[in-house]
């Protein structure tokens, strides 16, 4: 029989930095967690390769149920770009999504950071309300504006996407 601390454990998703090889996997939880884009999966095993030191994937007894792609911009170390949030509906409502972006946030590679940006569908509630509430644990004003838009940059075959602004307060690194 189990100890009832290690069943507790057990329900409590393992993050980690993700590994070349863990693309595939990503790729199919992305698949199922509309409304978001669907990459090639070449897309996320690069995104694992590349960029693990800012992506983050979570497990729960083996199964990928979270993800985040995100990046330090090329041009601007300054800023985190989050580029997907994606979390398993049965792995949905409790917190997981905020825990992810805390963990990438915490890590060596983002010492430099002092801001978090993203882009969000006016439609996207479940998005706004993630973002909303990392914003509010960093103690920042979230700052949104239309940004790749409808008629300028998708010739109308997508919603605009606003882009959000969140400053990082040093107390979270200090957490870490
Ligand atoms: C958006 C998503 C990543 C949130 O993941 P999650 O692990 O459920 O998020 P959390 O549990 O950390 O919740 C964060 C906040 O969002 C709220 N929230 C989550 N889903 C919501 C929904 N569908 N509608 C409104 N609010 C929602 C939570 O209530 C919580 O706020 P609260 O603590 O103040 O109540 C997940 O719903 C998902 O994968 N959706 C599909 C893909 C997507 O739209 N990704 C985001 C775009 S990049």
């Amino acid at each position: 029989m189990q100890h009832p601390r290690d069943l507790a454990r057990a329900s409590i998703p393992n993050l980690r930095m993700p590994q070349a090889k863990d693309g595939a996997a990503i790729w199919e939880l992305v698949q199922s967690c509309q409304p978001l884009d669907e990459n090639s999966m070449y897309c996320n095993m690069i995104q694992c390769d590349h960029f693990a030191e800012t992506c983050v994937l979570a497990e729960l007894k083996g199964e990928v149920v979270g993800w985040v792609s995100a990046y330090v911009m090329p041009n601007d170390p300054e800023t985190l770009f989050v580029w997907q949030v994606a979390v398993s509906e049965k792995a949905r409502g409790t917190g997981l999504g905020t825990l992810m972006l805390q963990a990438i946030a915490n890590r060596d590679a983002c010492d430099e950071v002092t801001r978090l940006q993203t882009t969000i569908t006016a439609d996207n509630e479940a998005s706004w309300a993630l973002f909303r509430k990392f914003g509010k644990i960093q103690g920042s004003k979230l700052d949104a504006q239309a940004y790749y838009t409808q008629a300028l940059h998708f010739q109308n075959q997508h919603k605009t996407e606003h882009l959000v602004t969140i400053p990082l307060t040093k107390a979270m690194a200090q957490a870490a």
